[in-house]
């Protein structure tokens, strides 16, 4: 897969880029990402890209030209072209394994006030991470890049939140015991279908606690529904 970005500010990524699951993920050819400077594609004599909007108002708005300019001469047959806005299509895991599928992203990341509104008819797909309103779109564009990556390491995902829907049961690690709190026995007792049935339970019993909604949401296997009763009553205690 291949994702390039579109930035202002190309610098912002070089941690991101270079480290951990990102930094190994493009080390072993799994991924593909480029950083396109939008200033390289202006026209504008002092090498502008955003002007103030017509009919007044605060800030600036990108211009068209450079934008344009710029998908075009990135944009492929099999490419899927992004803009990073908080107006956007709310992001979580089923986006990104939408996006996992595509040969080529192209993600537009904004700065100022916005963009001109005649940008939106060469984008595909308007993406937003949540409610809120960030400088720019660049970290955004981060979130999304490093999702998408955890997909295709998906084996590691498996019983990560969300990616089979549940929240992710309780994780523990040596010593056994610390400040006089215990690891659940079930976990050092070697006996795997025993330690999935806690695991199962676990998460099912994190999902009720704390995020219901995706339990409505989700056809329940028997053996889930039976876990389920047992996780009811012992909360009622
Ligand atoms: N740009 C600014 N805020 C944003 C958000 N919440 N999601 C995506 N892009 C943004």
């Amino acid at each position: 897969m291949k994702i390039d970005i579109i930035t202002l500010f190309p610098t912002m990524f070089t941690g991101f880029l270079s480290e951990s699951i990102i930094g190994r993920a493009i080390k072993e050819n799994k991924v593909e990402i480029n950083l396109i400077n939008l200033r390289d594609y202006t026209k504008e004599k002092h090498g502008h890209v955003d002007d103030t909007p017509f009919g007044g108002g605060a800030g600036m708005v990108l211009m068209c030209q450079p934008v344009f300019d710029c998908i075009k001469s990135l944009r492929k047959e099999d490419s899927l072209v992004i803009m990073m806005t908080p107006q956007g299509k709310t992001f979580n895991q089923e986006v990104a394994k939408e996006l996992v599928i595509k040969n080529h992203l192209i993600i537009l990341c904004g700065h100022y006030e916005g963009f001109d509104e005649r940008i939106r008819s060469i984008v595909d797909l308007e993406v937003s991470i949540g409610d809120f309103v960030l400088t720019g779109g660049e970290i955004p564009a981060m979130a999304i890049t490093d999702s998408i990556d955890g997909v295709i390491e998906k084996d590691s995902h498996e019983y990560d939140s969300y990616s089979n829907w549940m929240l992710e049961h309780p994780q523990f690690t040596k010593p056994r015991v610390y400040e006089g709190m215990e690891v659940p026995s079930v976990l050092c007792n070697g006996n795997h279908k025993e330690i999935e049935k806690y695991k199962l339970k676990e998460s099912l019993r994190r999902t009720y606690l704390r995020r219901p909604d995706l339990l409505e949401k989700h056809e329940l296997t028997k053996e889930e529904k039976v876990l389920l009763d047992e996780i009811i009553k012992e909360e009622k205690c």
